[in-house]
């Protein structure tokens, strides 16, 4: 392997406590801490080669342009700033195995990877404080995705961005019943992206403080629930911070409402399920397609309830692991 080029795997994540406003857009710092899960077996697979002839930035097959080259070029321009070795142009080649239309952003697992694949190519150390950190300036969520099991980003004080940073709170093993089942309801791109949306709503929405308080306020309950195994009382907090981030972004002005009536029909027929004795919760990220949270003993269920509701897809997940370096 050349010392200028390395590959890395990352899994998504799904934030339970989530994260839904910047303090600094620059450094992608955020007004709150948030809380996930990482996501196996979807994974993101980026080798970093520097010393290449031009730069070039290959994203699932294809020559990437505009925002998405510029966005990676940049957290690698933050990788050359760390090193005094002069490191040339760089080609990156990156790609999922699931689609980016699943909902789920495929922007975490991909910053993670890029993030470690682009630190050991440039022969820095690849502790995951380091790499969540640079992880963190590509895209806010994607420095949750650098350990596996369930982490806890760190909104941090200082205004370089140092103590911003994810932590593991509970291994890939801790809850090996847990699973969470992506339903895709639309593979349609939302009009407004994360970024623009949480823009609109700290400047805009009337409820934003009140949604930080809370927020933060529900990472040690989402802990303690978390340690006790105790899906009931994860599931309910989940839902209501789904809610509550929903509730903030339609308020904002003008109003951003990313759920579709298929979401609310799958939703709102959950309370019935649980009454029929199907442990099942959701969480919903700022799209249409909910993450549906169960047991392995009812996963199929989950997955058939999911499909009467007009899910076209369903993804299986369960807690994965670290992103690591692999040979390509
Ligand atoms: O990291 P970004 O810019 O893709 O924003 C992620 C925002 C949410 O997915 C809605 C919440 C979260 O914490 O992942």
């Amino acid at each position: 392997m050349s010392p200028w080029r390395a590959t890395a795997r990352a899994h998504p994540n799904i934030a339970l406590v989530k994260y839904w406003g910047k303090r600094d857009p620059v450094r992608i710092l955020p007004h709150q801490s948030s809380l996930s899960v990482t996501l196996a077996p979807l994974e993101v697979v980026t080798t970093v080669e520097f010393g290449a002839p031009a730069d070039s930035v290959v994203l699932h097959g294809t020559e990437a342009r505009g925002k998405e080259r510029v966005r990676v070029l940049a957290l690698l321009e933050r990788v050359r700033a760390g090193t005094t070795r002069a490191l040339g142009p760089v080609r990156v080649d990156s790609r999922g195995n699931f689609p980016m239309a699943a909902g789920l952003a495929s922007s975490a697992a991909g910053f993670a990877a890029l993030a470690l694949a682009g630190r050991a190519a440039a022969g820095l150390s690849t502790e995951p404080g380091a790499v969540s950190r640079l992880a963190r300036e590509g895209s806010g969520s994607a420095c949750r995705s650098v350990q596996g099991g369930m982490c806890i980003w760190h909104r941090g004080s200082r205004e370089d961005g140092e103590d911003s940073v994810a932590t593991q709170a509970f291994p890939e093993g801790h809850w090996p019943e847990l699973r969470l089942l992506v339903a895709v309801l639309s593979r349609a791109e939302k009009e407004v992206g994360s970024r623009d949306g949480m823009a609109q709503a700290v400047e805009t929405s009337p409820y934003y403080p009140a949604w930080v308080k809370d927020a933060e306020a529900e990472i040690p309950r989402a802990i303690a629930a978390i340690a006790a195994r105790d899906l009931e009382v994860l599931g309910a907090l989940s839902e209501r911070n789904a809610w509550r981030m929903h509730a903030t972004a339609l308020a904002a002005d003008p109003p951003l409402c990313y759920l579709l009536p298929g979401t609310l029909g799958l939703i709102l027929a959950l309370p019935a399920a649980r009454r029929r004795g199907v442990p099942v919760w959701f969480t919903l990220d700022a799209g249409p397609n909910p993450v549906l949270l169960t047991l392995a003993s009812h996963e199929a269920e989950v997955e058939r309830l999911a499909r009467e509701a007009g899910a076209v897809e369903v993804v299986r997940c369960r807690p994965g692991g670290d992103a690591r370096l692999v040979e390509p």
